[in-house]
């Protein structure tokens, strides 16, 4: 499977994604204000590679005056109807369809490591206005909890390293990322994380030996968690850029 097929995979269940994939703490928010040094409320944020809209409407509620670019047809239309409030355009991280100077902030909530840096990189410069920010982040599952390393193992094993293609932004020129963790936890039920997982780019493109990897991670889970709920782990990778003034 090539990386653009994995890329353009999450339109084909787009509703499933909007309803298993976890939301991002409140924590997250207050970080990026933080290290770009001002408020979201009022801010100009186009959040970029947006999906279904999680961050989105996070970033949204938090009283930015948010624009979505989403390349894929499925996760837009999914936007469009979660999110009838919020201005979303189509386009990708390589060739932003927004004006030079245009934007306070731009994020990228899980969906850096689909761009092309040499393109997305100088694409960031061109958009943010003059001491604007990029955010960049990841929400992987914590190895540092047993359970889940034990199933990143599993996975590993079954379908070869690096299923998780998530990848922290490398610093180049004109933007200096700094970096910060953050770790949170969600209690769900098994069969919800199930779903969670099966809405991976890895899950959606259908290699071999998906479905029964699944069942067998059932079986696994219903061992371990017997009363039917487990709690979720994740840590965030928070890396951010803010353009010279
Ligand atoms: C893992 S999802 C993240 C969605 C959303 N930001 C969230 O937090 O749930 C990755 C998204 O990146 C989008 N994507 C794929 N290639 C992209 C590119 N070159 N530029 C921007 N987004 C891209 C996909 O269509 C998908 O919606």
């Amino acid at each position: 499977m090539t990386t653009g097929s994995r890329a353009r995979s999450f339109s084909s269940a787009a509703a499933r994604y909007a309803d298993h994939r976890p939301s991002y703490p409140a924590a997250l928010f207050d970080a990026v204000e933080e290290m770009a040094g001002f408020r979201l409320a009022g801010a100009r944020v186009a959040d970029v590679g947006a999906g279904t809209g999680i961050a989105s409407a996070l970033l949204h509620g938090r009283g930015a005056r948010v624009v979505a670019v989403e390349p894929g047809e499925g996760m837009a239309a999914e936007f469009r109807r979660r999110n009838p409030g919020i201005a979303l355009v189509r386009g990708d991280g390589d060739r932003l369809p927004l004006a030079a100077a245009s934007v306070d902030l731009l994020t990228y909530a899980q969906s850096w490591h689909w761009t092309d840096p040499a393109r997305s990189g100088p694409e960031a410069l061109r958009v943010l206005r003059p001491g604007g920010a990029l955010a960049v982040w990841s929400n992987d599952p914590d190895t540092g909890v047993e359970w889940i390393a034990e199933q990143e193992a599993r996975i590993e094993k079954r379908f070869g390293p690096g299923w998780y293609a998530n990848k922290g932004p490398r610093s180049q020129p004109g933007l200096d990322f700094a970096t910060r963790r953050l770790r949170w936890s969600r209690r769900i039920p098994v069969e919800a994380h199930l779903a969670k997982l099966s809405t991976h780019s890895l899950f959606l493109v259908g290699e071999p030996g998906t479905d029964a990897f699944l069942t067998a991670e059932r079986a696994e889970l219903a061992a371990l968690f017997p009363d039917g709920w487990l709690r979720e782990h994740y840590t965030i990778d928070l890396s951010l850029a803010v353009r010279a003034p």
